[in-house]
């Protein structure tokens, strides 16, 4: 049966393939985001859109639509400039984050399905990384993505919320934002279509684990439909658990764009961690979740997409 779902940041890349999706099994679909990054034309026409901030004033949406569930993807995304604002950061990301569960609370919300990170664990040097670690985030946006996990935790002993984290990986797909610092692939992509040559730092061997945005959408929905009342602690790595280098995915983007563009060569950039890795068989095991794209699938896929975009016309 249809739902009443709400989705934060459906504007932007994960959040409106998320709705998109939802759109399309059926449910009755809202969308806040304040197109700070997002993009209206993004946001399928068949949902409701309110164009508001997180950190003030979602009563609004949550009032007029009155969602059972509610996906929160809106989020300040950018590690660097989470370091040089971490009250910008933890304004939107915190106090955004408890904004919003302060509403859910007063309107009923029954569940709420939080995009975590991988970046709450900060650089441990233990891999793959499994949610029984403990996190030691070093950057202030993992330090804010992870202490929502609590805030989530403490709504759920305090009025019972049903809840989940889902800490992805690195994520790529149609609609990545390629202006900002992620994104190796949206980022390689919109360069070598402008005709400049990426560069790749630290000698292209780093690896990280990539995930495409339509298993990302896929493991959001199981947790929707998965029963987590109750659950001791509903924090999921959503992730493939393979590593792939910078240098493959360079190699990929440029086949996917017929280019034969050499990639610059940048020195080690401070703060890269060498590897990140995420084992997700928590998520699966409950769910029955699996990531069925491959980076030799998703890149073709991703870079048809940014294609289509610089085509003139
Ligand atoms: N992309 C990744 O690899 C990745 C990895 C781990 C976690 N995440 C998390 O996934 C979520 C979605 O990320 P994304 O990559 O789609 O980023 P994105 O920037 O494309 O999407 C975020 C959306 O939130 C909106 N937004 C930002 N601040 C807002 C505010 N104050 N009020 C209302 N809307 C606001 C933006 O306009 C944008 O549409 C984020 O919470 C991010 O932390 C992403």
């Amino acid at each position: 049966m249809g739902r009443r779902v709400l989705v934060t940041g459906g504007a932007g890349f994960i959040g409106s393939h998320i709705a998109d999706t939802l759109v399309r099994d059926g449910h009755e679909v809202a969308v806040v985001d304040n197109l700070s990054s997002g993009k209206r034309e993004q946001v399928p026409p068949e949902a409701r859109f309110f164009e508001l901030d997180i950190t003030a004033g979602v009563d609004a949406a949550l009032e007029a639509f009155r969602p059972d569930a509610v996906f929160h993807e809106a989020a300040q995304i950018s590690v660097s400039a989470s370091m040089k604002q971490p009250e910008f950061d933890a304004r939107v990301n915190v106090l955004g984050s408890i904004h919003l569960l302060e509403t859910c609370r007063r309107s009923g919300v029954k569940k709420l399905i939080y995009a975590s990170s991988a970046a709450a664990y900060g650089p441990l040097e233990t891999l793959p990384l499994r949610e029984a670690m403990r996190p030691m985030p070093l950057s202030c946006y993992g330090i804010s993505k992870y202490a929502v996990e609590h805030y989530l935790r403490a709504a759920s002993s305090q009025w019972g919320l049903e809840w989940a984290a889902l800490r992805y990986s690195n994520v790529y797909g149609p609609r990545q934002d390629p202006h900002g610092e992620a994104g190796v692939v949206a980022i390689f992509s919109q360069q070598i279509l402008e005709g400049k040559a990426p560069t790749i730092f630290g000698g292209g061997e780093l690896t990280r684990d990539y995930i495409f945005v339509a298993d990302v959408v896929s493991a959001n929905l199981a947790a929707l439909e998965t029963d987590l009342r109750g659950h001791p602690d509903p924090v999921f790595n959503v992730s493939t658990g393979v590593p792939t280098t910078t240098n493959r995915i360079f190699e990929l983007v440029r086949k996917g764009l017929r280019s034969t563009v050499e990639a610059v060569r940048g020195p080690d950039r401070p703060g890269d961690v060498r590897h990140s890795l995420l084992d997700s068989a928590k998520f699966r095991a409950l769910t029955g979740w699996s990531p069925r794209t491959s980076v030799e699938d998703g890149l073709p896929r991703t870079t048809d997409f940014f294609a289509e975009r610089a085509r003139p016309r």
